[in-house]
């Protein structure tokens, strides 16, 4: 029941991105957002890295590696958004990047496969975390990085509430976990905590409902979510109103962070 479960959420999700792919390629948070020059400050790459970028989407993360790296691949569920990043490979002459279609939780590579993995603005998608992070284990070399980027929960209180905020949004969301639990979860895959940072996302509300193709009524429930929320939590995620007390924005917080698979 679970599996099938899982199964489903996988093939709404593929929907979901691939119906929306045109947004996301032309996103601004997404290509250019602040976690991209961190991100790429914590991965180093060099020119002789073989990296892969699960759940890259229109690649923009595989893409922004490119000119470093032997070698880069995107992997993604969804054609559409794969199909945004290879068309954009080919258009800025990257001819060492290629993108794949494949799951996170099921990565389609050999063991040690690469020196370096990634994935930003994604994990919050994955229902079996503790399956990615086994793959991405597996699929590095002893003593490559692996740079995670991921919008968080600021603690375990607010976060069923953030949670049903976000799947009313975007059906696709499963769940943000804090950084107490990403710690736990990247411990017990066996990597190495290295550095870290948090990077503040300001969610304009009419580009954030848009940009996920919600319905009025979709859009109806949010502000009703947030007009019942407490002032406490609301400050947790710097909810904005304008004059008439009418939602303008909340932010998201991304943890940026860097892991290392133990040398053998
Ligand atoms: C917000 S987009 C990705 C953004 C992209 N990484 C970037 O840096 O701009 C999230 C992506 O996760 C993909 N995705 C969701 N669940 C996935 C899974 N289980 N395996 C692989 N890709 C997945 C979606 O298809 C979508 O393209």
């Amino acid at each position: 029941m679970a599996r099938e479960a899982d199964n489903r959420a996988m093939r709404d999700s593929t929907e979901q991105f691939n119906a929306h792919a045109d947004k996301y390629a032309t996103s601004e948070v997404h290509r250019f957002g602040a976690s991209l020059p961190i991100l790429l400050e914590y991965a180093a790459p060099v020119g002789t890295d073989v990296a892969l970028d699960v759940a890259t989407g229109t690649g923009n993360t595989a893409l922004a590696l490119a000119p470093y790296v032997a070698e880069v691949t995107g992997v993604d569920l969804a054609e559409k958004m794969l199909a945004h990043g290879a068309a954009r490979a080919q258009e800025e002459g990257l001819t060492n990047a290629r993108f794949v279609l494949g799951s996170a939780e099921q990565l389609p590579f050999p063991d040690a496969a690469f020196t370096l993995v990634t994935s930003r603005h994604a994990p919050h998608h994955f229902r079996q975390v503790d399956r990615f992070l086994a793959e991405v284990f597996r699929v590095l070399k002893p003593g490559g990085r692996f740079v995670l980027a991921d919008q968080i929960s600021p603690d375990a209180q607010i976060k069923p509430w953030l949670d049903r905020f976000h799947i009313t949004r975007d059906p696709s969301h499963f769940t943000q976990r804090t950084v107490a639990e990403w710690r736990e979860l990247t411990a017990a895959a066996g990597f190495q905590w290295e550095q870290d940072t948090l990077v503040p996302y300001r969610m304009d509300f009419a580009w954030w409902t848009q940009q996920s193709g919600c319905s009025p009524e979709a859009v109806q429930s949010l502000r009703d979510q947030m007009a019942a929320l407490p002032d406490q939590q609301r400050g947790q995620i710097a909810a904005e109103f304008d004059g008439n007390g009418t939602l303008v924005a909340h932010t998201d917080y991304m943890l940026v962070v860097r892991l290392e698979k133990p040398s053998a």
